[in-house]
């Protein structure tokens, strides 16, 4: 039996930021910033085009210049930065969307060719990632071999993190998401095989997930934390992080930031077949969930009916569907996205794809 799609179109409320669906759109990187790691007026349609979602999660935004890992990615440490996303913001809300930024520091899986001269690649440890990356100037890369972060230099990332979110509500952003997936800064402390400090921030799994309690706790001071998200995916092996203790290392994890109630949990369903996120985010977080990972509008409804999530976010379906929630409305088929254009710069495949009823210059990219 079909489940009804109008679970998924009521109101919500993430902390103190108040949504008017459960349709969540999921951060992707699109790879369309400027020399000065801008968002451009691109982004303003791109984002505006997309405001009938309860919720967008932007692209990871670097909180500073050693956060920079691929080509062409916003920053959040500059006022022209500041300024660029005000006009994003401002279409979004002109439409009556919601609108947070992620903020995602790639510590080790970034390229000298990708980030400013002066930037440094960081990360827990000296411990190369074994990943290629794209690069504009010369083309696959090895990432670079990244420095080992001092304590000092740790407390320095951690206030980079809290001043892009004060940052973020300058922007007139309705809140941060730390990302916290995908084998970048917040993983390489989490994981085991790419934290082998054996000082406050590395050894067993309290010590191990101290770096994001901090920076959750930083966050938290600095907006409130009814405007502070995260996104974690247990055991995600992606950009070469392996984690011996998962179970062990997200029940901690959650266990030490839930007296904090950030106004959400953004869970992406874990790789590992013995490992149910969703369960495991539900036992151990008490504020809004958001679900993630391959759903369709009837699978994603069902999950809310069931009080499996309160909401959940779709990220490749929004590639393609503008008016995905339009489109969710009226039972319509949604369109199939480009991959050729997912991270090429200008707007072929990022702001042509055409909303239903609606022609496009040039046509949507099949
Ligand atoms: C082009 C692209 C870029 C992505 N960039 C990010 C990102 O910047 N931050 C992040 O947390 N996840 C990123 N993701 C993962 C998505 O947010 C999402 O978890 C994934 O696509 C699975 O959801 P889906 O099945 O609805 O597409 C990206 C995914 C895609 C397809």
């Amino acid at each position: 039996m079909q489940t009804s799609r109008a679970a998924l179109l009521s109101p919500v409320e993430f902390g103190d930021i108040h949504c008017r669906n459960r349709i969540v759109m999921a951060p992707m990187t699109r790879s369309r910033a400027d020399a000065n790691d801008c968002p451009t007026a691109l982004h303003v349609e791109y984002y505006a085009q997309r405001a009938s979602a309860g919720l967008i999660v932007t692209e990871g935004v670097q909180p500073s210049i050693d956060g920079k890992g691929y080509p062409r990615t916003p920053g959040l440490h500059e006022a022209a930065q500041v300024e660029a996303w005000r006009r994003v913001t401002d279409a979004v809300h002109a439409r009556g969307g919601r609108i947070v930024a992620q903020l995602m520091h790639v510590g080790r899986i970034a390229s000298r060719y990708n980030k400013r001269a002066e930037a440094r690649t960081v990360a827990p440890c000296a411990v190369r990632a074994n990943v290629s990356l794209y690069t504009d100037t010369a083309g696959m890369q090895p990432c670079d071999d990244p420095e080992p972060l001092s304590i000092a230099d740790i407390v320095k990332v951690i206030e980079d993190y809290a001043s892009a979110a004060r940052l973020a509500r300058e922007a007139g952003f309705d809140g941060v998401e730390l990302h916290c997936t995908s084998g970048y800064l917040p993983m390489q402390f989490l994981a085991s095989n790419t934290n082998l400090r054996s000082d406050a921030y590395g050894g067993d799994t309290s010590r191990r997930t101290r770096f994001v309690i901090e920076t959750l706790e930083a966050l938290v001071a600095t907006i409130g934390a009814g405007r502070v998200g995260f996104r974690i995916c247990p055991a995600n092996p992606f950009n070469d992080v392996v984690d011996f203790e998962p179970l062990d290392t997200y029940r901690c994890l959650l266990e030490a930031v839930r007296p904090l109630r950030c106004a959400y949990l953004h869970v992406i369903r874990s790789p590992l077949s013995t490992i149910d996120a969703f369960a495991l985010a539900r036992a151990h977080h008490d504020s809004a969930l958001i679900i993630n990972d391959g759903y369709e509008p009837d699978t994603a409804a069902a999950a809310v009916t069931q009080g499996l999530s309160d909401a959940v976010s779709f990220g490749r379906h929004y590639v393609s569907n503008p008016d995905l929630v339009e489109r969710i409305e009226a039972g319509a088929a949604l369109a199939v996205f480009d991959r050729k254009t997912l991270y090429t710069p200008g707007a072929r495949g990022y702001t042509d794809y055409a909303a239903l009823g609606s022609a496009t210059p040039g046509g949507a990219p099949q």
